[in-house]
């Protein structure tokens, strides 16, 4: 099996190797009428969407805080970040991290997955522990590093 699944819309180059990856990574506010049930609404829209745009990565919800790690083409990414900042079920997004690399994907098997906020420096630790590339190893140390100097709001405290 290739360790490097192709997924819609990734830029490989001749002969094979890794695709060029946009990341952004980001917190947002949830409006105060967004309940689990909204989540579990914003989870199946995006399941449907993005394998069709080539996204991967996980959403987190917890103490009325979104936290999103995005990874795929560059155009799905941004297009995609453009309807999120007109969704009006959240506010004040903030973006954490945003890099455009050659490097393997983080959550290659996750449409988007829904994490809960008291697994998030779980799943982080547990990705860094995996990630073989460079690249991915400094992005989630970055954010683990955010998480646990507070950054990231209410997360921080699960
Ligand atoms: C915090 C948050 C994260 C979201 N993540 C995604 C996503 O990863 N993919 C996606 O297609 N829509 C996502 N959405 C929903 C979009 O903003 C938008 O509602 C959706 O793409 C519209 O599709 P629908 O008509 O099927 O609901 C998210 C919304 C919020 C508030």
């Amino acid at each position: 099996m290739s360790s490097t699944p192709l997924l819609q819309g990734d830029e490989y180059p001749p002969g094979g190797g890794l695709p060029l990856l946009y990341n952004l990574v980001y917190c947002s506010r949830a409006t105060s009428d967004v309940d689990d049930a909204e989540v579990e609404r914003i989870i199946r829209s995006a399941k449907k969407w993005n394998p069709r745009n080539g996204i991967t990565g996980l959403l987190v919800f917890g103490g009325g805080v979104f936290f999103q790690w995005l990874e795929g083409p560059r155009d799905s990414v941004i297009g995609l970040m453009r309807i999120l900042q007109a969704d009006p079920r959240h506010q004040s997004i903030v973006s954490l991290t945003e890099t455009e690399e050659v490097r393997e994907r983080m959550f290659p098997d996750w449409d988007m997955e829904l994490v809960s906020h008291d697994d998030v420096r779980d799943v982080l630790t547990d990705a860094l522990g995996e990630a073989t590339d460079p690249k991915n190893s400094a992005a989630l140390t970055l954010l683990l590093e955010q998480l646990d100097s507070g950054q990231l709001g209410e997360l921080s405290h699960a």
